[in-house]
């Protein structure tokens, strides 16, 4: 946590000074905070093996992975389970795709489902990368996809619901 607050908060601190210094107070965006659309590029730049297909052990690996929390991933999934499924096999929901196996994937591929046209044609790879994006806002992600759902604001929360999403939905750590 500290190995990856520290940075974060200084990509925070050079952006509020760019604000300060570029924008007047009534036209600035929301202040600036760890949450930031430029804090994350700059998490997410950081590694870049965060945006490659990965098994999802090695995914787990990867340093933004390390001090995640597992159950309180599961905790913040509360907000996903009506509309979603995990495990293999099991059905979708009335209000969202089962999303077993969707690390590596290609989005808007489970059988089954009806998705928008604007996730089908979006060529998203699920990845740590691309689900990060997408769960901080999917409306701004994939304009004009049809989950009705706002976004997570905490990073960490991210964090922790990504490997969580990870442990359950890959095979290679189901064992
Ligand atoms: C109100 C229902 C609803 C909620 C709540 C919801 N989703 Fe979704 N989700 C959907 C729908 C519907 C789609 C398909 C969207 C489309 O076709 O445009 C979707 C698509 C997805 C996809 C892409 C699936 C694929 O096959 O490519 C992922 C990943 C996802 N949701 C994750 C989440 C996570 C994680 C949460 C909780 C933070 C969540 N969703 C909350 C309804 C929901």
């Amino acid at each position: 946590m500290f190995q990856k607050t520290t940075p974060l908060a200084l990509v925070a601190a050079l952006a509020g000074i760019t604000l300060a210094a570029g924008c007047s107070r009534d036209d600035a965006p929301p202040p600036a905070t760890a949450d930031a659309p430029a804090a994350q590029e700059a998490e997410i730049a950081r590694d870049p093996r965060e945006a490659e297909v990965l098994s999802g052990a090695e995914y787990l690996a990867l340093p933004r992975f390390a001090n995640a929390d597992m159950q309180r991933g599961e905790r913040v999934f509360l907000q996903c389970r009506a509309c979603h499924t995990l495990g293999e096999g099991e059905p979708h929901r009335p209000a969202g795709p089962n999303l077993w196996g969707m690390f590596g994937s290609v989005a808007a591929e489970r059988e089954g489902f009806s998705y928008s046209d604007a996730l089908r044609n979006s060529g998203v790879v699920w990845t740590p990368a691309t689900m990060e994006e997408w769960l901080v806002r999917p409306s701004s992600f994939v304009p004009g996809n049809r989950m009705a759902f706002a976004g997570i604001r905490r990073e960490e929360d991210r964090t922790n619901l990504i490997a969580y999403l990870i442990s359950e939905t890959t095979p290679a750590t189901a064992d």
